[in-house]
């Protein structure tokens, strides 16, 4: 068995597996089965969390002076133990959150592939030399750790978010404080048995469950902390940026989307419907980057919807553990519950209700949250289900008469994570590329995904701060510091700058 933990299963702090100081647990019980308790995990209070934040800050002298390649060592052990364990890690994920097992597999992999740029990293850890204005003198940047950085991370991508963040904080020296969604706390566990088995230093990383409002807000006020890495809602990141920045912490938040295709009427059919498919109704539509919005040139609308319809028909919906199941059920009561309310809402707006919009029921769907594959036509931009995340499998599809009224619909909302438009045209894609409003724009591709060693986030209400991934995450998780150097064997030049 891959974690030496078991239920009820216990917070990690200063390298050992504690129970929480209010002496109370809570179950987490599995999507597709609703009696199947998964197991019972600490209700943490602020104190736990400040105790968390106290390993952390006597970790951080020793990891912050061990040399960055001996710390990049840590990370590739995790990596391969991680290799080891991604089926059980995937069917964890899957039978906690509920995404297909596939996706939970690639999921795994994305969190091995951050772990893998992050240690490479290690031997690099760039600063930079340049010119000093005055004779013999030397100037040059390097990187610090911030100190302290408390990591808390959402139930969708319940490995993947939360290894976003630790991988890049642990390389720069920074010790952490990680706090999972309380949905979503044995793949977590799981996370940070990885880590721990890697040999990783006692209270470099620490783990605490339970809920966001009291344990996130100590960690947001604690002076300790001296930066925060979310990922969220829009509402949560606003509130805990707000706290952040009235403290002077370093905070970054990568928060909602209502993200738009573009599908203009010279489009590849089958790239276009692969990647609309998959970009609304993958993962049930529970991701930051899932396509939201299908903005459609008139002339070739028809065409499109019949076929679009046709393809979503064909999805096979049951528990993601089933590999041929296309959607699986949303994460929990409060998701099913949203998403119905936003059906309903939608209807109530005078959307044409064009496929699904029921709850799954019967035999084995009653024990689960299933909600059929939903697609809203004739929708006007300014009701609610064109401009809210409802984050579940709901399309929401708009006719434009050309590109230029289809990007003033894709801009017209407060969200700019991502976008997409499917088109042959070089010119019509450089002018969408140019004037979206979004962080993350795809041509001829899904609105979903990305790549570890390129930048993720988005505009407008979507984020703010510096971008995760990439090698933005580097700098974010480190302080540069600037350094000048009068090598002069005697007092001259110096003294004149000014
Ligand atoms: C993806 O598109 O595969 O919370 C990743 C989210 C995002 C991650 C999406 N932060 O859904």
């Amino acid at each position: 068995m891959t974690t030496g933990n078991a239920s009820p299963y216990k917070n990690h702090i200063g390298g050992q597996w504690v129970a929480s100081a209010s002496g109370r647990t809570y179950p987490v019980t599995n999507p597709a089965r609703k009696n199947d308790v998964l197991g019972e995990f600490q209700t943490s209070t602020p104190d736990d969390a400040l105790s968390a934040v106290d390993a952390a800050q006597n970790a951080l002298p020793g990891w912050s002076q061990t040399p960055a390649p001996a710390r990049a060592a840590f990370l590739f052990r995790a990596l391969e133990i991680l290799r080891e364990r991604a089926d059980d890690i995937a069917r964890t994920i899957t039978m906690e959150e509920g995404k297909p097992i596939a996706d939970a597999l690639g999921e795994v992999k994305r969190a091995m592939n951050i772990i893998e740029y992050s240690a490479g990293e290690g031997r690099r850890m760039f600063g930079y030399t340049t010119p000093s204005e005055l004779p013999n003198t030397m100037a040059y940047t390097m990187r610090r750790p911030m100190g302290v950085v408390a990591i808390i991370t959402p139930w969708n991508f319940p490995i993947a978010i939360p290894a976003w963040k630790i991988a890049p904080a642990l390389i720069c020296g920074n010790t952490l404080v990680f706090k999972p969604a309380s949905a979503t706390p044995l793949s977590a566990v799981k996370l940070m048995q990885v880590f721990h088995d890697a040999g990783l230093p006692p209270g470099v990383l620490n783990l605490i469950t339970g809920p966001g409002g009291s344990v996130g807000n100590a960690l947001v006020e604690s002076p300790g902390v001296k930066a925060i890495s979310f990922t969220g809602s829009t509402e949560i990141g606003t509130g805990i940026y707000t706290e952040g920045a009235r403290r002077l912490k370093k905070v970054q938040c990568e928060m909602g989307g209502k993200n738009a295709v573009i599908l203009l009427a010279d489009a590849d059919m089958e790239k276009a419907m692969g990647g609309i498919v998959q970009g609304a109704f993958g993962s049930t539509g529970q991701r930051c980057t899932a396509t939201s919005r299908l903005i459609v040139e008139d002339s070739a609308y028809d065409h499109f919807m019949d076929e679009l319809i046709e393809r979503t028909s064909k999805l096979k919906i049951g528990d993601g553990l089933d590999p041929s199941v296309d959607i699986s059920p949303l994460a929990s009561q409060a998701q099913f519950d949203t998403v119905m309310e936003y059906i309903g809402v939608g209807a109530e707006e005078g959307a044409t209700l064009a496929y699904g919009g029921h709850a799954v029921t019967g035999g084995e769907y009653d024990q689960g949250y299933y909600v059929e594959p939903t697609i809203f036509t004739d929708v006007q931009p300014h009701m609610r289900i064109a401009q809210e995340e409802i984050f579940g499998p709901v399309l929401t599809v708009f006719k434009a008469s050309g590109l230029e009224e289809a990007i003033e619909i894709a801009n017209d909302v407060k969200f700019g994570l991502s976008s997409s438009v499917y088109t042959k045209d070089l010119t019509r894609a450089f002018q969408y590329i140019d004037t979206v409003e979004s962080g993350m724009v795809h041509v001829n591709a899904p609105t979903l995904g990305g790549e570890v060693h390129l930048p993720f986030g988005g505009l407008k209400e979507s984020g703010v701060g510096q971008r995760e991934q990439g090698t933005e995450a580097f700098d974010f998780f480190s302080e540069v510091i600037t350094v000048y150097i009068d090598h002069a064997a005697e007092a001259g030049e110096r003294a004149k700058f000014i």
